[in-house]
């Protein structure tokens, strides 16, 4: 039993986390704990001790109780106007036209499984347990239903509200958050994932101060603003230290705010922006909040971070891929851009078969006028210059070639030059009277209007039916802007989520990977829909440790598309290694995202071992149990993944120091008793990187800028020295005293030559 009432007390336990809260006197919901599991019994230590209350307090009801006051009290819920002052989770015109509104219990059922909802994706809880509480207004019949879904064994909570309206006229709802949670002040640290676009998911933590920190979005859940959130105490590590983690399963305009209020007492509210919010009830109407997950661990920021995967894994994605290991796929965007010929493709695809790849994705610029970004979209006929046989006709070619097959589509947008536009002006949203905004020169479609969804179901879904399509790439390259006001965007997405529904639901065997520019709509709204997300359009392994590293603190290694590209890098220039642009995509959903003739020989047979070595990896990358681990260095980045038999761990150093030590090695989570091998993964190193430095290992000296040397380094390779050791668990999870890299001396065999940027993968198998 995961969910226990007794009296006027509601206990919800998962695995290894209590949450408790009771009914007050005057029938509001008193939170009392939320952390780790304690046991049943008297919770007077955990009630907020408040008998004497603050000077300038508003007592709810002085007759009563004369120390009865809403501001000093942790809630589960709250309202506005009878005397708590913080954010309230509900701003609710009521009947009388007034914004005064009191919400106490009014009756609570346990259900198994979650309650379904109507209009937004929700995760997976058939077995689950479920508590609702149902309140009502002290005065006017308008109820609010908090519905609590436990997730026992993924230590989950997933909470939302619903409101609704029985009173004879209409309310006006201006804010109505999914949860309000209160915390008791700990100096926490706030993590949210920030950045921008070729900048997703940067961790930023500051710590939380008297007054409300905001992490929201006006548009869908966007590049610099994810939707998640965490509270760690100050001195909370990846490892140690009690940590909560909150998001939301919503891709549009949210808001979590955090305030600390005069009590000490941490409110946390999650839910729809109220940004340009108002959306009408009239009697029997009901509007029902986006779901959130909350999750707690005293396991450190990998505590909470492992608790999410689990969840998502579990919970939130879906379809036949849920579980599978993805297919090493090739991406033809960054080869060809617009500018590209079904021979093209096909070459391509034979490069990336050779290389080992398993999924060919044809990307934008395969339909209508589509030879730039500023035309074509929203019209579906394949254009026949480029593509003579058709996507059938391609794909089949393709499946031939022993690749499975998958198409690119921006189903939500419009460009003013296509076929739709010049049929359909009123689908795209604008505002009669102002000139329209326009992203990436284009228009949004109004999702909210059933003949635009028919239009892209239709078509999509003829696609898909007609060809042997087995992924799709849905993109969307732009944020929403000429609209009505907030309650539309919540519109768009609800229209959003059937247009999914209808062409996703019934085609669970199709691969799908949602991408917004990169990562600008990555977010469990989403990952309901499809499996995996492009994390970024930026490729660059070492920003890529920050935006695959961010991610990873809420969304599992399987849900993150990762490529291997070009160096020098297309947006920073990076030159990075081929060894380490390999190893931090094999922490993702991984591919190829370039045109293998741009390698020399050499680097593609390398690229070959590398897709060869993945496959031995690859479900303990994506699958595993994933640990980002502290390295006491803030230029060496070490993350690990774990199944059962077989632990991968990755290192980057971003930063080489000259006269280095050894480093230390230290491997998480094996069985101290048992014994291990561990084995590096081939570093291969191309001799045009070292220019005359090639004179410490040969007797003769080779000009840097020689054609001698291009043409060695076109055909020829050297392996870095390469780790490998028998051991116990014991004595890795100790540390392994790592070779010294070159220092300029001289040279040994037995060291390893890599500078900046460089990686090291390495592979620990259980005897
Ligand atoms: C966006 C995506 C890219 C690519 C292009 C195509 O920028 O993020 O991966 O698909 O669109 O136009």
């Amino acid at each position: 039993m995961s969910i226990t009432v007794s009296e006027s007390r509601f206990r919800l336990d998962t695995a290894d986390t209590t949450y408790l809260f009771q009914k007050t006197a005057f029938g509001h919901l008193e939170s009392l704990h939320y952390g780790r599991k304690i046991p049943e019994g008297d919770v007077e230590s955990l009630r907020y001790k408040h008998e004497i209350p603050f000077g300038s307090a508003v007592l709810y009801d002085e007759s009563k109780d004369a120390s009865y006051c809403l501001d000093e009290l942790p809630l589960e819920w709250s309202g506005v106007g009878k005397g708590d002052f913080r954010t309230s989770p509900i701003e609710i015109r009521m009947p009388d036209g007034s914004f005064t509104c009191d919400f106490v219990y009014d009756s609570h059922r346990v259900e198994t499984g979650a309650p379904k909802m109507q209009t937004l994706p929700q995760s997976t809880g058939e077995e689950a347990e479920s508590l609702i509480v149902t309140l009502k207004d002290a005065v006017f019949p308008v109820y609010v239903d908090l519905i609590y879904t436990v997730y026992e064994k993924e230590n989950v909570i997933a909470r939302r509200a619903v409101v609704r309206n029985e009173a004879e006229e209409p309310v006006l709802l201006n804010q109505i958050m999914s949860y309000s949670l209160d915390l008791m002040d700990r100096s926490y640290t706030v993590t949210t994932l920030s950045g921008a676009w070729i900048r997703e998911a940067h961790v930023v933590e500051r710590p939380l101060r008297a007054g409300a920190l905001v992490n929201e979005s006006t548009s869908h859940s966007q590049h610099g603003n994810n939707p998640a959130l965490a509270l760690a105490v100050q001195d909370a590590t990846e490892e140690s230290g009690d940590v909560y983690g909150f998001n939301l399963l919503y891709s549009g305009n949210h808001r979590t705010t955090v305030e600390l209020g005069q009590a000490g007492i941490v409110r946390i509210t999650g839910g729809v922006n109220p940004h340009c919010f108002l959306w009408e009830l009239k009697k029997g109407e009901s509007f029902e909040t986006p779901e959130a997950v909350l999750t707690y661990s005293c396991r450190g920021k990998n505590g909470m971070s492992q608790n999410f995967h689990a969840f998502v894994q579990n919970r939130v994605v879906r379809g036949d891929w849920q579980k599978k290991e993805r297919p090493i796929l090739i991406n033809n965007w960054e080869a060809n851009f617009f500018q590209f010929r079904q021979n093209s493709l096909l070459r391509l695809a034979q490069q990336g078969k050779k290389l080992g790849c398993e999924l060919f994705v044809l990307d934008d610029g395969w339909f209508g006028a589509r030879n730039t970004d500023t035309a074509g979209l929203g019209d579906y006929t394949v254009n026949p210059k480029k593509l003579p046989n058709g996507l059938d006709g391609l794909g089949k070619r393709i499946n031939e070639k022993g690749m499975q097959f998958g198409l690119w589509f921006e189903p939500e947008n419009v460009n003013d030059d296509s076929d739709l536009y010049r049929a359909h002006p009123d689908w795209a949203i604008q505002r009669p009277n102002r000139k329209p905004s326009l992203g990436r020169h284009q228009k949004l479609l109004d999702l909210t209007k059933r003949e635009v969804r028919d239009y892209i179901v239709e078509n999509v879904t003829k696609i898909l039916d007609s060809c042997p399509i087995s992924y799709v790439k849905w993109d969307m390259n732009r944020k929403v802007s000429d609209f009505l006001d907030g309650a539309f965007l919540h519109r768009y997405l609800i229209g959003y989520y059937e247009v999914l529904t209808r062409i996703f639901r019934p085609r669970q065997q199709i691969l799908f990977e949602g991408c917004a520019s990169g990562g600008g709509r990555f977010d469990l709204g989403q990952l309901c829909f499809s499996q995996q997300i492009w994390s970024s359009d930026d490729t660059d392994p070492i920003e890529r440790l920050k935006i695959q590293g961010g991610l990873s603190l809420f969304y599992p290694i399987s849900t993150m598309g990762a490529h291997v590209s070009l160096a020098p890098h297309q947006q920073t220039l990076r030159n990075t290694p081929l060894s380490t642009r390999f190893a931090v995509a094999a922490f993702g959903a991984f591919g190829l995202e370039l045109d293998p003739k741009d390698l020399t020989p050499i680097e593609r047979k390398s690229l070959r071992a590398m897709l060869e070595t993945y496959r031995t990896i690859r479900k303990t990358c994506q699958f595993g149990k994933f640990s980002r681990v502290e390295t006491g260095n803030d230029y060496t980045v070490q993350w690990q993944a774990q199944t059962e038999k077989q632990t991968v761990v990755l290192r980057v150093k971003t930063i080489v120091p000259a006269a280095q030590k050894n480093d230390l090695l230290e491997v998480k989570g094996l069985s101290p008793e048992k014994m291990y091998t561990l084995e590096q993964v081939s570093t291969p190193l191309f001799v045009s990187g070292f220019g005359t430095l090639l004179k410490h290992i040969l007797p003769v000296t080779i000009r840097s800028y020689s054609h001698l040397l291009l043409a060695v380094n076109k055909y020829l390779k050297m392996d870095d020295y390469k780790e490998t050791y028998r051991a116990s668990g014991a004595q890795f999870m100790a540390g392994i005293r790592l070779h010294r890299s070159f220092i300029g001396t001289g040279y040994s065999d037995k060291m390893h030559m890599q500078g900046d940027d460089s990686a090291m993968l390495f592979i620990i198998t259980e005897e």
